[in-house]
């Protein structure tokens, strides 16, 4: 097939093109608007393939999506292409929803208008808000907390309405908090791992008790893989890794395997809005035929040796732009903490 990979430079979409292309033997174009996440580093390794090419652009940006579309003949979307953080979301909450809403809308029509004839959108267990028991369905009410899950919603809510409204064969997958190699240290693990080995102070929000679902990327992306290829027009598939873990767990857990001591871990200053719990119920996915097939502790040591011996890929990142957003976001809540 030829897919258009949108955010094909981030962590996820870059896993994803690099999957489609050299397992999948599809042709795949990448169109990333290289902001502060993105990084064409990511896909290096693909560069001079015939079956890649890199377009720079936004999702948003309605002229060049549809001239991508029509000259590369796309027939299957997969819109991995979004703001992603939490915190900056609280930040700066119209960038969100302008990328998130309003670029999915356009990415969306214009795909629908050159016949496009798979659309998968890439959403995430945060629609469902804070789970204090259980696990969601898809079914489950959407209780988006913090402007990025309430941005995703919005983009996946519109995804959906094309089935319904013009029986576009659009697919949303919901996945779980995913880690692995090249993604942004601004996210918990690979922070954490990267401060570590700098002997860093980590900054633990709250009690540390908060729950997340971990995915190991190979597996987000073997999923989303799956359902682009075997899933249902219209239908959501959640997407977990059957590994919930406390955020305190994890961060004794890394530090372990790299060596370093527990004192490292400093309780700030919670996240304003903080979802305690996420968990998805993952049995529809399973009877299409996806599993995970990643264990969590294998899953995190390879991580962490991954960041242990690629200083060259994080370094740069952690001293440009991220310097900012870092002293915003941590110096105050790292004074109180003392
Ligand atoms: P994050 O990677 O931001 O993913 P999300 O909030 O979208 O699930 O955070 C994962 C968990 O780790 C979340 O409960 C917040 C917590 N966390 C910290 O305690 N300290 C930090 O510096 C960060 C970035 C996250």
């Amino acid at each position: 097939m030829k897919i258009l990979v949108t955010g094909g430079a981030g962590f996820i979409g870059s896993h994803l093109v690099r999957r489609l292309v050299t397992g999948g033997g599809h042709e795949v174009v990448n169109l990333d608007a290289l902001k502060y996440s993105g990084n064409p580093a990511n896909l290096r390794d693909l560069e001079g393939d015939r079956r890649y090419r890199f377009v720079h652009g936004d999702i948003g940006d309605q002229p060049l999506v549809e001239r991508v579309l029509r000259e590369h003949r796309i027939e299957a979307v997969v819109n991995a292409a979004a703001e992603t953080h939490v915190d900056r979301s609280i930040m700066d909450p119209g960038t969100f929803a302008r990328t998130d809403v309003v670029g999915t809308g356009v990415l969306l029509e214009e795909s629908r208008r050159a016949g496009v004839s798979r659309f998968l959108q890439v959403s995430t267990d945060e629609v469902y808000g804070s789970v204090e028991t259980g696990s969601s369905t898809e079914e489950a009410p959407l209780v988006p907390r913090s402007p990025y899950s309430a941005s995703k919603a919005g983009g996946e809510l519109l995804v959906l309405s094309y089935w319904t409204t013009f029986g576009f064969p659009v697919m949303v997958t919901r996945g779980s908090n995913t880690y692995g190699p090249n993604q942004y240290p601004e996210k918990f693990i690979p922070l954490f791992v990267t401060n570590a080995i700098d002997d860093q102070a980590l900054p633990l929000y709250g009690d540390g008790r908060q729950c997340r679902d971990w995915l190991a990327v190979e597996d987000h992306c073997a999923a989303i893989d799956h359902v682009l290829l075997r899933g249902e027009p219209g239908q959501v598939y959640n997407i977990g890794g059957g590994n919930e873990r406390e955020n305190l767990v994890v961060a004794e857990r890394l530090l372990a395997c790299l060596g370093k001591p527990a004192q490292l871990i400093r309780f700030v200053r919670d996240r304003p809005g903080h979802d305690r719990r996420y968990a998805v119920d993952c049995t529809k996915l399973h009877a299409l035929g996806w599993r995970p097939s990643v264990s969590f502790e294998g899953g995190l040591n390879a991580t962490v040796e991954w960041y242990r011996t690629h200083e060259s890929w994080w370094r740069p990142i952690k001293s440009g732009e991220f310097r900012r957003y870092y002293e915003e976001q941590y110096r105050t809540r790292l004074n109180e903490a003392g």
